[in-house]
C-alpha cells in the first residue's frame, strides 16, 4: 500500500523489493544499506514536506510505504533538536535505518544477562551518524537508542523493517547496567 505519493517513490519501492530479495536477512540487511545509502546520495526520491516538519514534544513516526507483497514497512522519523529514543528493541526484526538530513547519535547495546523482566544491557558502542550512511539490526543485535545531538537542527531518518513494529521493548535504567522492561505501543504520525 502506498500512503503517500512524492517524486522518486516507485523508484523506492523497487530498490527495496530488489533488496528484500537478497536471501537471508544479513544479505537483505547488506543489499538494504547499500540501496538506501545510494537513495539517499543519488537524492532523486523526495521525501513529502511533512517529513521534515519536527512535532514538538517526541519524535515524529510516518508511515511511507507498506508491503502487500514482502510485508515490510518504511517509516520517515523526523528528530528536533535533543529529541531521541530511550534503550529499545526491534520486536525481533530486522530494521536498517539511513541518516536522510541532519546528524544522529547511534548507542548501540548488548545483552549480557536476563532476570525475567530484569535486562543487563551494555553499551558497545556509539556512532555519529550523518546524511548519506546506513546501519542496521538483525536480532538478537536489536538494542539501542537513537538522539539528535544538534541544539539547533532537524534530523530526518529513514527505516525499513521487516513488517509493520506496533509495539516494541523499552528499557529503563535501574543502575550498573541494569534496565527494567516496558512494553511501548508505537504511535505514528500524521502525513501530508
Ligand atoms: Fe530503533
Amino acid at each position: 500500500m502506498l500512503n503517500l505519493e512524492f517524486p522518486g517513490c516507485r523508484k523506492l519501492v523497487q530498490a527495496i523489493d530488489t533488496a528484500v530479495a537478497a536471501g537471508d536477512e544479513h544479505a537483505i540487511a547488506d543489499a538494504l544499506r547499500g540501496t538506501l545509502c545510494r537513495l539517499i546520495r543519488d537524492r532523486d526520491v523526495e521525501l513529502p514536506a511533512c517529513v521534515f516538519e519536527p512535532v514538538g514534544d517526541h519524535y515524529a513516526r510516518r508511515e511511507l510505504y507498506t508491503s502487500e507483497q514482502h510485508g515490510y514497512s518504511v517509516v520517515a522519523m523526523t528528530w528536533g533538536p535533543g529529541q531521541g529514543t530511550p534503550v529499545h528493541d526491534h520486536s525481533g526484526m530486522w530494521c536498517v535505518e539511513g541518516v536522510w538530513q541532519g546528524q544522529l547519535e547511534v548507542c548501540q547495546f548488548e545483552l549480557v544477562e536476563q532476570q525475567e523482566q530484569r535486562f543487563r544491557l551494555r553499551p558497545v558502542g556509539a556512532m555519529q551518524a550523518g546524511p548519506g550512511s546506513a546501519g542496521s539490526l538483525i536480532p538478537p543485535h536489536e538494542y539501542h537508542t537513537i538522539r539528535n545531538p544538534s541544539d539547533d537542527s532537524t534530523a530526518v531518518s529513514l527505516h525499513i523493517y521487516k513488517g509493520r513494529m506496533t509495539c516494541c521493548s523499552v528499557f529503563r535504567a535501574t543502575g550498573q547496567d541494569w534496565f527494567e522492561r516496558d512494553t511501548r505501543q508505537m504511535c505514528l504520525d500524521e502525513t501530508c
